[in-house]
């Protein structure tokens, strides 16, 4: 596989293997996924979704990929923003779709939101076919990032969007002590209590660590080609809202 410049990026055995648990841990997670996002982040979520589809800015009535959709809150969230587009909800776990298809795609979206099981690292698109591209908290769980870069930028016509809302590192120090407790304990415990699945909600906190901070990802998208590139803090830094487009 090679980017815009020619460069390789490669797909090791090691981010394969990444992949193949990360779509083991949210296939058992599924069916609490929705629950347990809106009961930890007290709601907030569906702010920060909402923000992110604005973000999208797409054609009234284009076509508007929604990247590790999961159980396809930003899906129904664009369509609601934009009633005249059509939306590719596509990610990797097929009962993280399943959920979103049982309890979302009713009320007439079926026929405009199409979840797609696939690979965010090898989208099943054709050049230049989508006006925008949203992930919410996927971002992370794709390795390496550069994949996922360059197939949005492929798939994205020049002066599309692409953006990411993602949680920040929490690095302000007002918020450290409690960010850090909430990570550490309180997810997994949570977690543990009613999935049954602690394991999950500490790799979410050590996904959470790992990732880069606001300027180092701003940095990683420029290097990737995207263009007029930005960030915006929500929650103190908790959450970063990232929009960078491909060149028009
Ligand atoms: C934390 S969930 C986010 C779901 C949704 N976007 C939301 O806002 O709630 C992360 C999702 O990323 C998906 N994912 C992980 N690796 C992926 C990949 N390589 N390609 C596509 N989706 C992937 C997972 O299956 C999971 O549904």
């Amino acid at each position: 596989m090679t980017d815009q410049d020619g460069k390789s990026v490669e797909i090791s055995g090691a981010h394969r293997e990444h992949g193949r648990q990360v779509v083991d841990m949210f296939s058992r997670i599924a069916g609490w996924y929705d629950f347990l996002n809106h009961f930890l982040s007290a709601g907030q979520d569906i702010y920060w979704r909402y923000r992110l589809a604005r973000a999208a800015n797409p054609a009234p009535d284009g076509t508007v990929l929604d990247l590790a959709a999961g159980t396809m809150d930003v899906s129904v969230e664009l369509l609601r923003q934009y009633p005249g587009i059509r939306v590719a909800a596509l990610d990797y776990t097929y009962e993280m779709l399943a959920q979103g298809r049982k309890r979302k795609l009713r009320h007439g979206r079926e026929n405009v939101i199409f979840p797609v099981r696939a690979d965010g690292r090898a989208l099943p698109m054709p050049d230049a076919s989508v006006d925008a591209v949203t992930i919410a908290f996927g971002i992370r769980n794709i390795l390496p990032r550069e994949a996922a870069y360059k197939e949005v930028l492929r798939v994205l016509k020049p002066g599309g969007r692409f953006c990411i809302l993602e949680f920040g590192t929490g690095s302000r120090r007002v918020w450290k002590g409690v960010y850090n407790f909430y990570l550490d304990r309180l997810l997994p415990l949570i977690g543990k209590i009613v999935s049954g699945d602690s394991g999950a909600y500490r790799y979410l906190a050590d996904t959470i660590r790992s990732f880069p901070d606001e300027r180092s990802l701003a940095a990683e998208m420029v290097d990737a080609g995207f263009e007029r590139v930005y960030h915006v803090p929500m929650m103190s830094g908790i959450v970063y809202l990232h929009v960078g487009e491909k060149a028009g």
